[in-house]
């Protein structure tokens, strides 16, 4: 690993996960091109990147184990962090009725109660630096993505997190944001692992209409700079942050989080059903 650039004052101690690839990957560069260090994570940190100010770590989310391993590891590189950014994620894509519970499970371990974990172990940290936690969620938080339910419910209840960690530890000093991200081109539709059609039954053409609509999105979003440029404004912000910071294209960013406010449901519902050709 090369050596540390000299620590200035504005320099942040960073604890970013999934920063192998995609979002992550980008934001864990341009941090540590500005200057600050950061412990950036994988599940195999032969993928992690070789960079002056960045730290391997090793952290599996899907293991408790693995996550109290790894804090304490990084805590004892880093000394303490001001920063907290909960970034890695996967996702699944299949009927609900046909996906196994431990898949369910696995969704909320590694997008959930892995952040939180996290986040917990590193709390006495980010009260004493005064720090910021930035949780990535998803778009899908407000426009969930069918065939993709247990991700989607999984973002929802980190936002939700998010947002009550927001009240209860405004006295504290810490500041949270949730960020969603609207479709963003990575490598995670490839890596995502997908019901085969034979064991779809009903749900069949339905999901395949639905993943062509969903996997067209993807191929013409922006790119992971989008986010990581994002990531680093609120890493480097003196202002108050915002609670909730959607990043995408103009659509996704702008006009479709205020058609979710403004929309009726039931119109919103069956917008989304069209929208991924859902209809009979
Ligand atoms: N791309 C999008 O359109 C989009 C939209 C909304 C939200 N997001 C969210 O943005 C975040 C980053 O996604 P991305 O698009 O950059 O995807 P990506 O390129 O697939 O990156 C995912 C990162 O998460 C890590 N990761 C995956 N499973 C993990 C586990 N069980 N334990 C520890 N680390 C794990 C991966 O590291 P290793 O595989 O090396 O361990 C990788 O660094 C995710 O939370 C995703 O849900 C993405």
């Amino acid at each position: 690993m090369a050596p540390d650039p000299v620590a200035t004052s504005s320099s942040r101690r960073i604890l970013l996960t999934g920063a192998s690839s995609g979002i992550g990957l980008d934001a864990a560069l341009r941090l540590v091109g500005r200057g600050h260090r950061v412990w950036g994570t994988s599940r195999d940190p032969a993928r992690l990147p070789r960079v002056s100010g960045f730290h391997p770590v090793a952290l599996d989310l899907g293991s408790p184990q693995s996550i109290e391993s790894a804090v304490a590891a990084a805590r004892e590189s880093a000394g303490a962090f001001d920063v907290l950014v909960n970034n890695a994620g996967s996702g699944r894509f299949g009927p609900l009725e046909h996906m196994d519970d431990a898949h369910v499970r696995d969704q909320f371990q590694v997008l959930v109660f892995g952040p939180l974990q996290v986040l917990r172990l590193l709390l006495p940290d980010l009260c004493e630096t005064r720090g910021k936690i930035i949780n990535v969620s998803s778009l899908a938080t407000q426009y969930p993505i069918p065939y993709m339910g247990p991700y989607s419910a999984a973002k929802a209840a980190l936002s939700t997190l998010s947002w009550t960690l927001q009240m209860e530890l405004g006295d504290r000093g810490v500041q949270v944001v949730d960020l969603q991200p609207g479709d963003i081109l990575t490598g995670f539709n490839e890596r995502l692992p997908k019901t085969a059609p034979e064991e779809a039954g009903a749900y069949r053409e339905s999901q395949q209409s639905a993943f062509a609509v969903y996997d067209a999105n993807q191929r013409r979003a922006c790119g992971p700079e989008r986010v990581g440029e994002s990531i680093v404004r609120l890493v480097e912000s003196e202002r108050p942050l915002p609670p909730r910071v959607t990043v995408g294209s103009r659509f996704q960013a702008g006009v479709a989080p205020l058609l979710a406010r403004l929309v009726p449901t039931r119109m919103l519902r069956w917008g989304l059903r069209r929208y991924y050709r859902l209809e009979g």
